[in-house]
This record gives structure tokens, sequence and C-alpha cells, in this order.
């Protein structure tokens, strides 16, 4: 019996009531920041690489148990899929060829499908749609094992589109690559794939995202290590109406558009506020990428989505932290102030710290899984697509309502010292009733518990609380709480 049920047992003998917790938060049952989504991973680099293994697919789309290398992960159960159309080929056409970045990583090559501009339909031999099999792979995987939303990314238009040739960027990094002869032959690479993915492969994609970091200057250009393209705020205007009418043209009228996965929140407000009413009219959904951490202007970014009626995902997050604690510490943070309706990791499999799991795209060799895929657990399994995000009333929590299965999820950190976190739930019409066991799964940041699972702790009233380590992080959930 820990410390907790021993409180617990007191409180029940002797009507003992102190004030048990160092700190409470009172879950805001009224907020409403939206319907969840869902959680998910880019494919691309560790897909091309690692596309047909069921272990990892099991791992990132299902919620099973599945041993990888001798290890047992509990799935994460992600249900977004970002597909990247490539912008490589090694053909030569007319004499001209691809040039590729002295610097870049092979793995970090993406085969694209369009391998000269001598036709544009898809049947000719100008398309090649052998292409980039294992990363298709993966995400039939994902479709078979319930993921339900597809999005297609560029990271730069096909090589011969661009001006240098180099899919890596311009020569100076800052200047926009793709030809401005070719501005419409982009689109018509898009949905091109969206059309025969549709036809082909049976994968609707819900929303085509044309650019990748457009206003970034510092890690694309000719010498990058991966694929990568600018585009000024000019050109994404100009593309995003015609991406909107070459879709509607083909019959995908359904499939939506985001931009502008800017790296991060201000650049994010910058573009958008920069982009004219046509372009904003093409977009329904506002994609950003996380790589400001503790920084930048959530706030501002969501403003601008709920002023403009657009969605909102952070579609790109990834940092070499192994343990877990920047992750959690800055989905707290998107919780609480960018109030996104999906959340997207970078690569499932990478080097340094940025892989949920350890292994290298090139070398083709996995090891096991870091600290910080056990604190995703944590999120992934417990806030499901479909939930109501709540207002967890702190800054160490998140709060997540299922409607329909009257339960309410609570994800929550100690950064203090050890002590107890004491959830109230007064504000709800009713708390759960009092007595009830509340499962709690446990992950330490850094080393310790993965994703331990616990049934010892009770609702009192309209309370519970829990003890934590400090780095601990815990998933509570609640049945029979009615908003
Ligand atoms: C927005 O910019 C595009 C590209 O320059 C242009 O075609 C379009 O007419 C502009 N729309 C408005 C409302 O100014």
């Amino acid at each position: 019996m820990n410390i907790s049920s021993l409180l617990i047992l007191a409180q029940t003998l002797f009507g003992f009531n102190a004030a048990l917790a160092d700190i409470t938060t009172t879950i805001v049952a009224s907020s409403n920041y939206g319907v969840w989504e869902g959680w998910g991973t880019s494919l691309a680099w560790w897909a091309a690489a690692f596309g047909d293994r069921d272990d990892l697919a099991n791992a990132v789309f299902s919620l099973n148990s599945v041993s990888l290398n001798g290890v047992t992960l509990p799935g994460l159960g992600m249900n977004i899929v970002r597909y990247n159309a490539g912008a490589t080929s090694s053909n030569s056409v007319n004499g001209e060829r691809m040039v590729k970045s002295p610097s870049i990583i092979p793995s970090r090559l993406i085969d694209g499908y369009w391998i000269d501009w001598t036709s544009s339909d898809p049947a000719s031999s100008s398309w090649l749609w052998s292409q980039d099999a294992k990363q298709r792979s993966m995400m039939q995987k994902a479709k078979n094992l319930g993921a339900n939303l597809f999005e297609l990314f560029s990271n730069s238009p096909m090589w011969w589109m661009c001006n240098n040739h180099n899919p890596s960027g311009s020569d100076d990094g800052s200047s926009d690559n793709l030809q401005s002869w070719n501005h419409q032959q982009f689109t018509v690479y898009l949905v091109t794939i969206a059309q025969y993915a549709k036809n082909s492969w049976g994968i609707t994609f819900n929303t085509v995202e044309p650019f990748n970091e457009p206003a970034s200057n510092w890690w694309n250009g000719r010498t990058g290590t991966q694929e990568g393209c600018h585009f000024s705020v000019a050109t994404q205007q100009d593309i995003l109406p015609r991406l909107r009418s070459e879709l509607n043209n083909r019959g995908l009228n359904s499939v939506q558009i985001s931009a502008s996965d800017e790296t991060n929140y201000d650049t994010a407000i910058s573009t958008w506020k920069g982009l004219n009413t046509s372009a904003k009219a093409a977009v329904t959904q506002i994609n950003v990428h996380g790589y400001q951490y503790g920084n930048g202007d959530r706030s501002g970014l969501y403003s601008q989505a709920i002023g403009s009626k657009k969605k909102l995902w952070n579609s790109e997050y990834g940092e070499s932290d192994a343990t877990g604690s920047q992750l959690i510490s800055n989905v707290i943070l998107d919780f609480r102030f960018l109030h996104p309706t999906a959340w997207v990791y970078w690569q499932i499999v990478d080097g340094g710290g940025w892989g949920l799991i350890t292994g290298d795209n090139d070398a083709r060799s996995l090891s096991g899984p870091t600290q910080k895929y056990f604190i995703l657990a944590l999120l992934t399994r417990h806030i499901r697509a479909g939930m109501r995000i709540l207002d967890s009333g702190c800054d160490y929590a998140v709060a997540a309502y299922d409607t329909s299965a009257h339960k309410l999820v609570i994800v929550a950190v100690n950064w203090g010292s050890a002590q107890y976190l004491n959830f109230d739930l007064s504000r709800f019409s009713t708390p759960g009733s009092s007595g009830t066991t509340i499962q709690r799964w446990s992950t330490q940041i850094g080393s310790g518990e993965r994703y331990a699972m616990y049934k010892d702790t009770i609702l009192s009233g309209s309370k519970f609380w829990s003890y934590f380590a400090t780095n601990q992080v815990q998933t509570f959930e609640v049945p029979g709480v009615y908003i």
C-alpha cells in the first residue's frame, strides 16, 4: 500500500480530510478548445528506410503491445500520416540531371514521381510510379491499422522545376528555387499524386501542403543536408489559388489545402499576415512547426487562426532531447496557448535523440526506444481523436474529455520537488462517483518507469491526488464525468 492509498484509508476510516496536496489545479469544465483530430508523424526519411517493417508500423499506428528488438512497447495509436512527395530522381533528361548537395544525407533524398518535364500525363513514361515504395508501404500499413487522416506534403518541387536543379534549395538559400514558369507545374505534380493515390493506392489525402518552412533560409540551400525550398510570400500566394483550382479541376474538391508549415510560431504569424485574401481563402488549415520550443507567440497564432476561421495544427515537432522533458513541456505550452487540434512528431526513427526510436536511416539500423517514446505514449494513447480539449487550469497539465464515454483524461508533470498533485473536478456537473478507481500510467523523464500502469488512485468527493516524484509524468482517466 502506498502513501496515497494510506491517506485514502485514513480519510475513509476517520473522516480525515486534511489538505493532502501540495498543489491543486481545478479543471475548467466549461472550457472548449476544440475537438481533437489526433496525433501523427511525418513519414519521409524513416519510412523510406523502414517502411516494410510491421513492428514499427504497429508501434506507431496501433494501440497493441509491440515487441521491437526484444523490448515491449505500448503502441502509440497515431492516426495522422504525413506523406512526403519527393523531389529526387536519378534519370537524365536532354542531358540534364539533378544536382546533389555536397552535404546531402542520402536517406533524406526522397524519390519523386514526375521524373521529366516532357509529359504531364501520369500514364506516360515521364512518371515513374514505382518510386518510393517503402514510404508508400508504411502509409498502407498505417491505413490498415486505422490511420484516418492523410496529408501530402512537399519539401521541394521536383529537381527539374528548380532554378539550380538542386532539391536542397537555391544557391543562396533565401531566394525562390522554383522556376517562375513552373508554378503551375508544381501544383500539377502534387495534384497528380493526390489523384493517383486516390485511384491506385486507395489513399484519399485530406490535405495537401505545398511548402515546408518556406521563409527559412538557414537550413535549405544548395549545400543543405536534406530536401528544402524557399518560397517568398508572393510566390506562396501565387501557388495557393493555383493549387486550389488544380484540385477542383480534377474533382478533388474535398481535398483541402494546408499552409505554410513555417518553422515556428512567429514566422507563421508573419507569413499568414502577409498572404493576400485569395491565398488565405485557398487555405483551410494553418500548419505550424514547433521549433520555437519554449518561446514564440503561440497565442498570437491561435488568434490569427480563430480570426480567419482556419484549423490549426502543430504539423511538425522534434528535438534532440531523448529524455522526454522538452517534449512534455512543449506539448503543454501548445495545449495552453496554441490550441492545435492535431500534433505531429517529425521522425519516429532517427539518431542524436531526435527519434522516438533510436536508429540510423542510412545504415538501416535500429536500436531501442527513447524515454521520450514513453512520455509521448502517455498523451497519444489517452487523448484520442474526437475528444474535447479542456483548460487544465495550470501550466503543468493538459486535459481532455471524451463526450461519449464520459471520461476525463489528465496528463500532468511535476517539475518541482516530490509532492502531491491534487486535481479538483468540482466544476463538472458530475465529477465521477466518489470512491471510484482512477487508473493511472506513469513515465519518469530521463530514465525509470516507462508507461507503468496502476489502479491505486481513488476519487474522493470531487477530488483526487497522486504522489509525483520530480520529473514524473502521469496520465489519469476518470470515468463517469459529466460536464
Ligand atoms: C493575390 O496574389 C495573387 C498572386 O500574385 C494574385 O493573383 C491575386 O489576384 C491576389 N489577390 C488579391 C485579392 O489581391
